[in-house]
């Protein structure tokens, strides 16, 4: 495995500790890890793919070399092919995220047979986070501090600040 290249793909809006400690895990399994933030034009996001991609650069770009960063629209199998990727990773927090992440993976599977999906069980501490929870909580100028990278949280302050965050 270390020889070769997988994707982490999400939204990542925005990227929380439990993306973190996906993303740090994948990275010492492979030789590149490309994060791929999916572009998608009909989901309701408060970053654009440009901000989620400088915020998981900001805090990942120096701590490995091997990650990657970017966005994407379009099928994942065909950003993989694109990317000679073999591997695609994601994070399996709980029992209740079983049932979308198998359908995910088995259609992926059915596009691209020679792709395969790898989950990694999520941290312990790591299971209850998700970025709808962080966006709840920083609407109401709630403190995200333990479960967001610092410079999440200043991006956070300053959308909320704005005025740009709503419950
Ligand atoms: N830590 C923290 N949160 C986690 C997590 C972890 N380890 N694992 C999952 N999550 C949470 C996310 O925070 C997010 O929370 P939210 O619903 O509150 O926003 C939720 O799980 C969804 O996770 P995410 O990884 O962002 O998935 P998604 O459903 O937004 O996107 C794609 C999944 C991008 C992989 C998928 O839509 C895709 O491949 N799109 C491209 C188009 C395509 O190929 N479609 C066909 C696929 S069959």
């Amino acid at each position: 495995m270390s020889q070769s290249v997988a994707i982490y793909p999400g939204s990542f809006d925005p990227l929380t500790n439990g993306h973190g400690d996906i993303i740090t895990r994948a990275a010492s399994l492979f030789k590149t890890l490309v994060v791929a933030v999916a572009h998608n034009p009909n989901k309701k996001t408060i970053f654009t793919p440009e901000e989620r991609v400088a915020l998981i650069q900001e805090e990942f770009g120096s701590k490995f070399e091997n990650v990657e960063v970017v966005s994407h629209s379009g099928l994942l199998v065909d950003f993989a092919r694109e990317r000679k990727a073999r591997v695609v990773v994601r994070g399996l927090r709980a029992v209740s995220d079983y049932d979308y992440e198998t359908q995910l993976a088995l259609m992926n599977r059915r596009l691209a047979p020679e792709i395969e999906t790898l989950f990694l069980a999520a941290r312990e501490d790591c299971s209850y986070i998700s970025s709808s929870v962080v966006k709840q909580i920083a609407t109401f100028g709630g403190d995200v501090s333990a479960i967001v990278p610092p410079a999440v949280k200043r991006a956070l302050d300053e959308k909320y600040r704005l005025g740009l965050i709503k419950g």
